[in-house]
């Protein structure tokens, strides 16, 4: 685990994972990496989502928001919209377009997301949302934790941007505990998809974009950070689901 006491703000810092010098020279050229490498690959991600989850990860997405209590009647906040994946399984369980927006700073995403669906989009990121105070029931964010600076400041966002009481939901892949369940993700997420991607797309960013996404997942933070984290920004109730103990549910509470 990466963390250090900022005292400045006077809260913990939780880096989610190391400098991946591999991908970027120094920690600061690592969020302008990330932005063109969706940008780059912003055409093929629902595809390749698809793939990895062996074609499960809409409906998966719809279950997981209905297992953390989003109802029709909520205002929600898509952070990391990406494709907008998350954004139209609540579509799909009843949120109305107008009580919906979506955030995400790579702007080929956004691209994607608005030709397929017409809800409010924004250009930003997480740990700096340009929203009100206590402006939305529910936030969400997918698949999206191990690309932030700092989970104490994303944290502190949305406990800030959520009204009492309010709801988060955070999606995410966790590193298996076992050697052989590790092993096995390695070769396949790190190794045969994007070779994969290479052969059939012939389009490098895509396949580039599969083994970042690996990489991050290998080096981020343990669960147990991540449930702390939650809770030093206020949250209660926080809790961890888990499939295989591969895909995570976060749920957390502001009362
Ligand atoms: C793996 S995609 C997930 C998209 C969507 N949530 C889904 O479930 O398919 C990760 C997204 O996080 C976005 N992202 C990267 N850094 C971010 C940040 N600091 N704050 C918010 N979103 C970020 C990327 O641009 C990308 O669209």
């Amino acid at each position: 685990m990466i963390s250090e006491h900022n005292q400045i703000e006077s809260t913990t810092k939780l880096v989610p994972h190391r400098a991946l010098t591999e991908f970027y020279p120094a920690p600061a050229q690592r969020a302008g990496f990330v932005s063109d490498l969706f940008d780059r690959a912003a055409r093929d991600y629902d595809r390749m989502s698809g793939v990895i989850a062996f074609g499960t990860d809409r409906q998966y997405r719809r279950s997981a928001l209905q297992r953390a209590g989003l109802s029709p009647v909520m205002r929600a906040l898509d952070v990391a919209t990406g494709t907008g994946l998350v954004a139209q399984a609540a579509l799909d369980l009843g949120i109305a377009p107008a009580n919906l927006i979506g955030i995400d700073p790579s702007l080929g995403m956004l691209a994607e997301n608005r030709r397929r669906r017409s809800i409010e989009l924004v250009q930003g990121l997480g740990e700096r949302l340009p929203f009100q105070d206590s402006a939305f029931d529910f936030v969400v964010m997918g698949y999206a934790l191990r690309h932030v600076e700092d989970l104490a400041k994303l944290f502190a966002e949305f406990h800030r941007v959520l009204r009492s009481p309010g709801r988060v939901l955070l999606l995410e892949i966790t590193r298996p505990s076992s050697r052989v369940g590790l092993a096995l993700m390695r070769f396949y997420l790190g190794k045969f998809l994007p070779l994969l991607t290479r052969l059939g797309t012939r389009r490098h960013d895509s396949a580039r974009l599969l083994e970042y996404y690996w990489a991050t997942i290998e080096e981020c933070v343990p669960p147990a950070a991540i449930l702390s984290s939650f809770a030093a920004a206020g949250f209660s109730a926080v809790q961890r689901k888990s499939s295989a103990n591969i895909l995570s549910e976060y749920v957390a509470v502001k009362k």
